[in-house]
């Protein structure tokens, strides 16, 4: 009988997305469960987390706050109790606030980091842990930002922690490669969740400019011209998860419909 795998196929796969219950990180679960594999989706909100896996036929999922390392420890153990060996892991969840730097309080920097830095920390630790202690080879996709590469106004801090999600991308690949193991970042650009709802409000204010403006100002940045769509960044997840890539290590992918090119 002639297979008809192709390298984009996830079929046997086991895989656990952070930051799942909503917007990007629920776009990439069932990105990668349309594509064949068991996915287990970890939120802060563990309810909301439950209720996505439901609603699109995923395996399953659970609360998690990424910034705690046992809650990260034991949300893996969860997940493979249930699926087996995890295969694939996607650091996604992450937060952003917008303000001045001069405004803006030790408390937010802080939260910032926590989350979107610290927290791909953790989660990667203990995926390169696992897959190194079972020899097995493992992939790993980080949740960036087009404000990991190039500095963003009014989000210094977040931009901040995504250079560092970028930066450790790098390092950490460098550093499994020998063993098997491959981790890349995507970077999304003005992608409509509920974070940029959040944050058309807060610019909207900061720039003294009404939504619509705001959206517009967005859409005229963007060269294939429209808002990103969380789909837009799932795809790409899933190449990077698959086979497709196996020749892809520490890169930061921008999907971003041509903002920023490097
Ligand atoms: P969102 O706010 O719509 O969803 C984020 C999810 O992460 C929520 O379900 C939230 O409960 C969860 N979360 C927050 N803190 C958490 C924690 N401590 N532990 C576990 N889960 C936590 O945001 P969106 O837009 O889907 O963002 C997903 C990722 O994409 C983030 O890393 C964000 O920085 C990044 N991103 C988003 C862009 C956008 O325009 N929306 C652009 C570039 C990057």
């Amino acid at each position: 009988m002639t297979s008809t795998a192709t390298p984009f196929s996830l079929d046997g796969r086991r895989a656990l997305v952070t930051g799942a219950a909503r917007g990007i990180g629920r776009a990439i679960a069932a990105a990668l469960n349309r594509a064949g594999a068991a996915v287990w989706l970890t939120d802060l909100d563990g309810p909301a987390a439950q209720a996505a896996a439901r609603c699109m036929g995923a395996a399953g999922g659970g609360a998690l706050d990424v910034t705690d390392a046992g809650a990260v420890e034991a949300a893996f153990a969860a997940a493979e109790a249930t699926l087996g060996p995890l295969d694939i892991v996607v650091a996604n969840a992450g937060i952003s606030t917008m303000n001045r730097v001069v405004d803006l309080s030790e408390a937010e920097w802080d939260a910032n980091m926590a989350v979107n830095a610290k927290g791909v920390f953790l989660v990667d630790r203990c995926a390169v842990r696992r897959f190194l202690a079972r020899g097995t080879r493992g992939v790993i996709v980080n949740t960036a930002s087009l404000a990991g590469k190039v500095g963003a106004p009014l989000l210094a801090h977040y931009s901040a922690s995504k250079f560092a999600v970028v930066g450790f991308t790098q390092a950490l690949a460098r550093e499994v490669a020998a063993d098997g193991i491959r981790v890349n970042a995507v970077c999304p650009g003005f992608v409509r969740t509920g974070m940029q709802e959040r944050e058309i409000a807060w610019e909207s204010t900061l720039r003294g400019m009404t939504p619509d403006e705001v959206v517009a100002d967005y859409i005229r940045q963007t060269p294939l011209g429209r808002l990103e769509e969380p789909e837009d960044v799932a795809d790409v997840v899933v190449f990077l998860a698959g086979d497709g890539a196996r020749f892809m290590t520490g890169q930061a992918i921008n999907v971003t419909g041509g903002v920023y090119t490097t």
